[in-house]
């Protein structure tokens, strides 16, 4: 898998999948651009990461943020969508507004992006979102990351046909260690995760580096567009 002199856009690469995105693509010889919704922390990350990698604030929520970021940005390779965050509850917890805001993060968000990137990208770039296990195995309680894992799956095939020489794919992880599990799980994150591992076939959780290696690979083969890759263990056959 090659990525020499790439120009690539990380969206949410300051932690998690993301920033291994961010590493395994600079391994691979990338202009990496990554981004957080502190400015701050993007600058810090990118620095760990190494030259030439640039870190800058961006919320995908705005769509005028995003118009501007992709305004002033260079011609584009590849760009990886990773920002978002799971919300769980019931559905009859919370306004529909509160619950549905990570949804709007992640598809909306995705929206925006595309919609400004567009115009930037080098015919057969490529862009790929990110969906989840929960497309496939929603459980109770999660209803809104299995309707926006799904829509992110989604709106990998139907763009195909909107902007057709760009390609776009998506990443479908099952449950990966990341800091969103220590927000959302707080102490339990270790127990849960465990418990998870242990249904699997694989019997282990994935790493974000594993998962970065399946974006990678849908970056750099140019005859594939429209797909998801599953990197989730086996969880979906269980
Ligand atoms: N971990 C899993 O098991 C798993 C499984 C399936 C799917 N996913 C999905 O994979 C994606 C990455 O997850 P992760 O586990 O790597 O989480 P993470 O470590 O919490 O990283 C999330 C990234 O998204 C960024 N972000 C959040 N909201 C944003 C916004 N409005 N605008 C721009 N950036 C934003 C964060 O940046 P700042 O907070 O610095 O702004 C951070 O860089 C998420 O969409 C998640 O739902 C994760």
């Amino acid at each position: 898998m090659k990525l020499e002199g790439k120009n690539i856009i990380i969206i949410g690469g300051s932690s998690g999948i993301g920033r291994a995105v961010a590493e395994l693509c600079l391994e691979l010889g990338a202009n990496i651009t990554l981004t957080s919704r502190d400015r701050a922390m993007a600058e810090k990350v990118a620095l760990e990461i190494g030259k030439p990698t640039i870190g800058l604030g961006l919320d995908i929520n705005s769509e005028e943020e995003v118009l501007d970021f992709f305004g002033s940005s260079r011609e584009i390779d590849h760009v990886y969508i990773a920002a978002g965050a799971t919300k769980l509850g019931p559905l009859t917890g919370g306004t529909l507004g509160e619950n549905m805001q990570a949804f709007n993060t992640r598809i909306m968000g995705s929206l925006h992006v595309v919609k400004a990137a567009v115009d930037k990208m080098k015919p057969f770039g490529s862009v790929t979102f990110t969906g989840g296990i929960s497309t496939d195995r929603p459980i109770a309680g999660a209803w809104v990351s299995g309707l926006a894992t799904s829509t992110a799956e989604q709106l990998a095939r139907v763009l195909v046909m909107e902007f057709p020489h760009i390609r776009f794919n998506a990443v479908s992880p099952g449950y990966t260690d990341t800091p969103m599990w220590d927000t959302v799980l707080g102490n339990e994150k270790t127990s849960i995760l465990a418990n998870v591992a242990e249904k699997l076939p694989v019997k282990k959780i994935a790493t974000p580096a594993e998962v970065a290696s399946a974006v990678v690979f849908l970056m750099s083969n140019g005859s594939v567009t429209g797909e998801v890759i599953h990197v989730d263990g086996g969880g979906r056959l269980v």
